[in-house]
Parts: structure tokens; C-alpha cells; sequence
């Protein structure tokens, strides 16, 4: 008795005998074993959602269970591969299939041919829990890789390899579990991607993920293991963002998912980044980076799965104390792939064709991110940062609106100010972080007069606002002297301070002493022009408003000291 395929719609397929499936298994679809996942089960037929191109498959061919769930391989060998939606290097698949995806192609995620230098960490006779340690593999010159018992594994530990070299299917250590049964490890284990890893406890997300980025450091801030989601029309910056953060922010590890968006983008963003160097050690970024990429003529059902690979896999290095940093550009994709196939199931869709499960979704995978103390005790962190690219540049659309709601941090991309070519086009009145709070005390330690300075800020750039109202209807005319000051002071915070090019080597990147010093200079300056009762037309002048304009892109970020010197020159 098998079963065999009833129907296909798009990645949608539909065979008989249900009763052999279960919800979430794997199964192999068709003659050449496509990779699916069961979505739905009713008294008579399955539903299979599947990861490769259906175009080729036809009713009456075999589907056969797998017993296992979608799974991904955690090891050595993630960093630096490139991974499709359900964890495929697609250099592998590249060279079994030209330049195109072969069908039911196997490649297993991470090399079996691969020889690791592993360090045991432990002595035989040890009583381990799942996250134990086990031993290192200097995984790449960036990472060193801990090994650790599967999360669900506990037991006597009766052997453990000695220091040498070792393949990924040779077991490095054996444990009799409480049961009674002995149980071999390797240096890699499996893990179901809709399945968040355990920890022993989450904690306060209360240390800054420092990403250089001025407006986002210090108006908008993001802690390592927080969430932040950043919608933006077409051409606003959220993949040159997504791509700074990526490069500069301080996690150790960073696990990019590209997802869905226009074919050239993506191959863009596979062609640059192997090349880019990381600031921070010289060597290429790529060997602390895990990528995945859904370029637009992959299945869009992979797209769906991409996001719970990345995060299983940002997890998975959490788990061994490291913070992770995880980008998804764009969620959008991932959404209209879930809107996609929820109208093949033909369920009732809910707003715009999204199904009703559109917010439950959204938050389980914003959920997974966090700070947590973890299963060996040490504290670790995903950070998620998701760009939304709402259509049409309206933010009341769906996507956007649950994802606000999931996320503690928003940074709102706008039109005009990427239109103006100020960047980056965070708008700084509609964007908001609800980490300030908890970062303050590490910003005090930067400067003592962060807090105010920044406040200060706020309510300039507030003020400034409700000026710009009156202005509209009134005119210029209608202002006081000190209204003019306040506008003014206004386009030196913004033009000094907000705004910060991508491609000026001195202002990329931008130190939290830098950030915090020249916040201090220019608030310092700022406000000696508002108390001023001078003439407004020689005000540029007099306090060298354009000098401390250029001061961010004259003075290198690790020079903090001379900003503060810019201050006491004549
Ligand atoms: N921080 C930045 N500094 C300088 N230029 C930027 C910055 N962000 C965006 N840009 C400019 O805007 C263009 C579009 O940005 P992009 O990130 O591709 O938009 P989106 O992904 O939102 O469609 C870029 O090619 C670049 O010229
Ligand atoms: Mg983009």
C-alpha cells in the first residue's frame, strides 16, 4: 500500500492514503523523491507542501513518508556556505546540476569529506545534560566551534576521541543514557526547524547590539537579543542597511537570509559578500557568516521554510555562548510565499489574501530571538532585524502592521528622505525603540551627558516638526528670531549628526565614543545657539556650524578624542 499523488497545485501536492502521514513530517514526492513537508491532513488525502520546481510531476506517481520532520544539519561546515531555503549548498547543487537546481537533488548541508581538528573538553566517566560541552573545532579563524551534546541527550559519558582529526559521520563520543542505551555522537546532530532549541532561562535583553550606525545606536537602539523590523518602500535602503549591520554590527556570528526579493539583487548580494572584508579581524566576513538565499526563481514554498532554517541555525550558535545577528530581507517574500500557499490549500483567507495564521507566524518566528542563559549556563543571543517591503510603500498594509506589533524596535524607512538622498532615511519622528530604557546605563558609561544630550535631541527634532507645520501655512515670516534658531539647530543635528553615508571611509562606521562625543559637541553647540541673542543671519558663522557639520566625516571612528579637540580649537 503507498500512496500516490492525487493533485498538484504549484508547490501544492495532494496524494492519497493520509493515514501513513503525519502533520510536519518530510516526505518524497514522485519519482525522484522531491523534498516536501506534510501541511494539512484530512480523513482521506495529505498535503504536501514542496520545496523544488513540481512542473514536471504528474498524478499517479508514488509519495512515501520519511518518519522524521524537516530537519537541519548543525555542525562544522555552516559557516561560510550558502545555503537555498531548506538548507542545500547551492554551490553543491550548482556543480551536480549547471547553473540549474537538479530535481530531488541530494547535497547534504554539511561535508562528509571534511576532516575537523577537534579538541575534547571532556574526561570519560562524566554525567552530561543536552548543551554539555564536549569539545572545539577552530571552525574558521573567527569562530571557534564547540561541540556540545544534543539538546535532548543526557547521559554517563563512556568514551570521548582524543585530540585528531575527524569526518562528520565518525562518532567522536559514546553515552549511556538513563535508560540503559548507549548512543554515539558526532560532531554534528539534526534538529527540526520548527522546533525552537531550549535554554535554561531568558534574560533582559540589556547590552547594546552596537551596529554604527548613529541614528540607530543612539536614537533607535537594538540589544543583542532583541528584535527590530524596518519597512521601507522600494529604493529606501533596507538591503544597503541590512548589509551595513551585517558588517559592522558586533555579533559574533551572522546569519543573513535572503529571501525572495528580485533575482539581481540577490545575486548581487552572492557575488559581494564573499568579498567583503570584516572590519573588525581583516578576514573575510564570510567565515562568521551562514547565508541563505532565495533568489525569486526558486520555489516558493523554500521561501517559507528559509526563515525557520536561519533561525534554527542562528540558535544553534547561540547555544554555544555566541550572540547572532540575523537579517531577513525581506519578510515580505516570506509572507506572500505563506499567502501563496495557503490559497493553493484553498483556506479562508483573511486581510489582502494573507491567511488568518499571518500574525501567529510573525510572532513565533520574532519569538525565537532573545537573550538566554543557555542549556551549559553560558549567555548567548539572536538578535532578528526583518525588512518589510510593504507594497506600494503602505505601511497600513498587513505585514507591516502585526509586525509591529512583535517587534520592540522599528525603524521606519522614508520615501522622502531616501528621495532627498539623506541617509540613512530612518525617519526620525516616526521610528521608535523601546530598548532605550534598558541601554542607558551602558551609554552613561560612554558619556555622562548621553542621556540628556539625547533627549535634548528628541525634543529639538520635535519642536522643529510643529515649527515646520506653522511654516507651511504661514510662511517663514511668521516665525520669531528664536523659531529660526531652533530650525536651524534643527539642520545641524540632522546634517551632523543623523545623517551618514554608507560610502565616506570616516563616517561608515561610527564608535559608540564617537557617537556619544559628537552627540555631546554638537547638543554643546546647539545650545549655546538657542540661548544666543544675536543676529540669526550671522549664526553659521559664528558658531562654526559648518565645521561641526563635517566633523563626523573628518574624524576617523576610532578617533573619538578628536572631536572633543575640535571643541577647545580656537
Ligand atoms: N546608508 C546609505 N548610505 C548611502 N547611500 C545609501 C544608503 N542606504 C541606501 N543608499 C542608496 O539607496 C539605494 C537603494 O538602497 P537599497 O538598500 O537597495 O533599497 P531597498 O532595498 O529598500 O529597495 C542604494 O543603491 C544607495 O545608493
Ligand atoms: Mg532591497
Amino acid at each position: 500500500m503507498s500512496a500516490r499523488i492525487a493533485r498538484i497545485s504549484g508547490s501544492v501536492v495532494t496524494c492519497d492514503h493520509a493515514e501513513l502521514f503525519a502533520m510536519g513530517e518530510r516526505a518524497a514526492v514522485g519519482h525522484v523523491g522531491l523534498v516536501g513537508e506534510v501541511i494539512r491532513l484530512t480523513a482521506e488525502y495529505c498535503y504536501i507542501q514542496v520545496y523544488e520546481d513540481t512542473t514536471n510531476l504528474q498524478a499517479g506517481e508514488p509519495v512515501a513518508p520519511t518518519q522524521t520532520p524537516l530537519m537541519v544539519e548543525l555542525g562544522p561546515g555552516l559557516l561560510t556556505t550558502i545555503y537555498d531555503g531548506i538548507q542545500r549548498p547551492l554551490d553543491v547543487l550548482r556543480e551536480q546540476s549547471g547553473a540549474f537546481i537538479l530535481r530531488g537533488a541530494e547535497a547534504k548541508a554539511l561535508s562528509r569529506d571534511r576532516q575537523w581538528l577537534f579538541e575534547p573538553l571532556q574526561e570519560v566517566g562524566a554525567d552530561l545534560s543536552g548543551g554539555a560541552l564536549l569539545g572545539q573545532v577552530q571552525e574558521t579563524s573567527a569562530i571557534v566551534h564547540k561541540i556540545l551534546v544534543p539538546p535532548l541527550v543526557c547521559g554517563h559519558l563512556l568514551k570521548i576521541a582524543n585530540k585528531g582529526e575527524y569526518r562528520l559521520h565518525e562518532p567522536i563520543a559514546l553515552v549511556r543514557k538513563d535508560n540503559g542505551q548507549e548512543q554515539e555522537l558526532y560532531l554534528y546532530h539534526h534538529w527540526p526547524v520548527r522546533q525552537k532549541r531550549p535554554v535554561n532561562k531568558r534574560l533582559t535583553p540589556d547590552i547594546p547590539l552596537i551596529t554604527g550606525q548613529r541614528i540607530i545606536d543612539t536614537l533607535f537602539p537594538l540589544a543583542k537579543g532583541g528584535t527590530a523590523a524596518m519597512p521601507g518602500g522600494f529604493g529606501t535602503g533596507k538591503t544597503v542597511t541590512q548589509h551595513n549591520l551585517a558588517k559592522w554590527c558586533d555579533a559574533d556570528v551572522i546569519v543573513y537570509i535572503g529571501c525572495g526579493e528580485r533575482g539581481n539583487e540577490m545575486t548581487g548580494v552572492l557575488s559581494d559578500f564573499p568579498k567583503l572584508a570584516d572590519p573588525r579581524t581583516g578576514h573575510p566576513l564570510i567565515e562568521r557568516t551562514v547565508m541563505i538565499a532565495n533568489t525569486s526563481n526558486m520555489p516558493v514554498s523554500a521561501r517559507e521554510a528559509s526563515i525557520y532554517t536561519g533561525i534554527t541555525i542562528a540558535e544553534y550558535f547561540r547555544d554555544q555562548g555566541l550572540d547572532v545577528a540575523l537579517m531577513a530581507d525581506s519578510t515580505s517574500r516570506w509572507a506572500e510565499a505563506l499567502r501563496e500557499i495557503s490559497g493553493r490549500l484553498e483556506e479562508m483567507p483573511a486581510e489582502e489574501g494573507f491567511p488568518a495564521y499571518l500574525p501567529t507566524r510573525t510572532a513565533e518566528f520574532y519569538e525565537r530571538a532573545g537573550k538566554v542563559q543557555t542549556l551549559a549556563g553560558d549567555s548567548g543571543s539572536v538578535t532578528s532585524i526583518g525588512a518589510i517591503s510593504p507594497p506600494g510603500g503602505d505601511f497600513s498594509e498587513p505585514v507591516t502592521l502585526h509586525t509591529q506589533r512583535f517587534v520592540r524596535a522599528y525603524w521606519v524607512l522614508d520615501k522622502a528622505l531616501a528621495n532627498a538622498r539623506f541617509f540613512p532615511a530612518i525617519h526620525p519622528l516616526e521610528s521608535y525603540s523601546e530598548y532605550g530604557a534598558e541601554l542607558v546605563s551602558w551609554w552613561m558609561q560612554m558619556s555622562t551627558h548621553w542621556q540628556r544630550d539625547r533627549e535634548e535631541l528628541f525634543n529639538l527634532l520635535m519642536e522643529a516638526d510643529e515649527l515646520k507645520g506653522i511654516v507651511r501655512i504661514m510662511g517663514e515670516d511668521g516665525l520669531s528670531d528664536h523659531q529660526r534658531r531652533v530650525l536651524l539647530a534643527e539642520r545641524v543635528t540632522k546634517e551632523g549628526f543623523l545623517r551618514q553615508s554608507a560610502f565616506n571611509a570616516n563616517d561608515r562606521y561610527a564608535s559608540p565614543k564617537k557617537q556619544a562625543y559628537l552627540l555631546q559637541v554638537i547638543m554643546q553647540q546647539v545650545r549655546a545657539l538657542l540661548g544666543d541673542t544675536g543676529t540669526i543671519e550671522d549664526a553659521r558663522e559664528r558658531f562654526q556650524l559648518d565645521g561641526l557639520i563635517r566633523l563626523k566625516d573628518e574624524i576617523a571612528s576610532d578617533d573619538a578624542d578628536g572631536i572633543l579637540k575640535w571643541q577647545d580649537a580656537p
